[in-house]
């Protein structure tokens, strides 16, 4: 399963880059105009997000007509090759998307609450399809259900549309995407270093470092 960074704050990115984590990065308006802070320029960031990161960069745009899609999305896509552009799960979205496509632009459709939705997307030529599932669990409803309905529909048609669980919110959201087969999650930075951390790890290296030490000085370098 590809693990991707949701996120748009460069030294977090960095950071998950050099330890050699992450397979892409996912942004949404609510992150990039966090990182742009009250100076920053959105479309600088994206680019140094695209150089820092080989993989796919979703870049949202922020309309609610096709039209206003299209001209968005076409520009965010200069940025770089590796821009993905994330249109939200609307009619005009869809619209935009099959466009995308034609136009040989990587579409990831965001905001995903419902297979019906997913199904769509994938019609209209998706690359990614974003279900939100910590958004759907807050609402009393098991988002890693739709998971497994959006997974077996797509395995039924064959789409290649991947599907990128998004919305994570604790590393069990990320063991059952990846026992469902997903094909990407996309992971706040807390939640990519508790994937890592593992309690009996730590106490094992002290362990074993304290042992150690109880050699003389001279028979310890190996
Ligand atoms: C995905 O592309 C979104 O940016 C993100 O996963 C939303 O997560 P949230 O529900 O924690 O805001």
């Amino acid at each position: 399963m590809k693990i991707f960074l949701d996120s748009a704050e460069l030294a977090e990115i960095r950071r998950a880059a050099d330890a050699g984590l992450i397979d892409g990065i996912t942004t949404n308006p609510s992150l990039l105009a966090k990182a742009a802070g009250s100076g920053g320029d959105p479309r600088e960031i994206l680019a140094e997000i695209a150089r820092t990161v080989p993989g796919p960069i979703s870049a949202e745009v922020v309309a609610l007509d096709a039209q206003e899609m299209l001209r968005s999305g076409r520009e965010l896509a200069k940025i770089a090759d590796n821009i993905v552009i994330k249109v939200p799960l609307t009619e005009d979205g869809l619209v935009a998307c099959r466009k995308f496509r034609a136009e040989d632009i990587r579409v990831n459709v965001t905001l995903c609450f419902s297979a019906t939705q997913a199904l769509l997307a994938a019609k209209a030529g998706a690359s990614f399809i974003s279900p939100f599932v910590g958004r759907l669990d807050d609402v009393a409803t098991d988002g890693m259900e739709l998971i497994g309905q959006i997974v077996q529909i797509y395995e039924n048609y064959d789409f290649a549309t991947e599907v990128l669980v998004a919305s994570v919110r604790h590393p069990v959201h990320v063991v059952q995407a990846a026992m469902m087969g997903a094909d990407a999650a996309t992971i706040p930075p807390k939640v990519l270093w508790q994937l890592l951390k593992h309690p009996l790890t730590d106490k094992g290296i002290e362990g074993f470092l304290a042992d150690w030490a109880k050699l003389p000085q001279e028979r310890r370098g190996l």
